[in-house]
């Protein structure tokens, strides 16, 4: 990975589909003198909730229309190479992007997920551990590979499930560490 050169950061862009703790929490780490990246644009595949926080902090956002992956992709494309976006953080980003687009922007693609990753790839790990008697989860950051949730794992986080826990409960300690692993991530990347 690139070594930072003076005092430039590098320009990132934020996928999102939801919420936007982690969008919220990247722009805040992103604001900090320490950050080897400045947010620049904010994607989004609708109407998103945490769109309300690129308008907060005055950040380019964009929505695209996902009707069709390929012709969505290829707008997404010409929009990152205008605003010569060089890194790319998904966010709870539910579209899966395409092995050409991954191959753009190649190790330059970055993930959250919320379990301690190969275990429970996909949609409501934290109830699908649960009901498997788990006795941790976590979280793990992950470069962005064409198979769902895979990809080389830069940094995780074992979090421990307690025999009073909930969904509710696991999911809001999960989160909370979230937003401690991603700007640590981004740092292990790029120093
Ligand atoms: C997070 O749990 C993340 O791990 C997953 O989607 C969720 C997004 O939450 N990929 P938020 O929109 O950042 O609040």
């Amino acid at each position: 990975m690139e070594k930072l050169t003076g005092h430039k950061k590098i320009k990132t862009a934020v996928f999102i589909s939801g919420r936007g703790s982690n969008l919220d929490n990247l722009i805040k780490f992103s604001n900090t003198k320490k950050s080897p990246i400045i947010i620049d644009l904010v994607i989004a595949d609708k109407k998103a909730l945490g769109l309300k926080y690129a308008a907060k902090y005055k950040i380019k956002k964009k929505i695209i229309n996902y009707k069709n992956n390929r012709i969505a992709e290829k707008k997404i494309l010409l929009i990152l190479e205008k605003k010569k976006i060089k890194f790319i953080c998904l966010a709870g980003f539910m579209k899966v992007l395409s092995a050409n687009f991954i191959k753009r922007f190649k190790e330059k693609i970055i993930n959250i997920h919320p379990s301690y990753l190969p275990k429970y790839k996909g949609l409501n790990t934290s109830l699908r551990a649960l009901n498997n008697n788990e006795k941790f989860s976590g979280c793990t950051v992950h470069y962005v590979g064409t198979k769902i949730d895979s990809g080389k794992i830069i940094i995780q986080k074992k979090i421990n499930i307690t025999k009073k826990e909930t969904e509710t409960s696991l999911d809001k300690k999960i989160i909370q560490e979230e937003h401690k692993l991603y700007p640590a991530a981004i740092m292990k990347i790029f120093n």
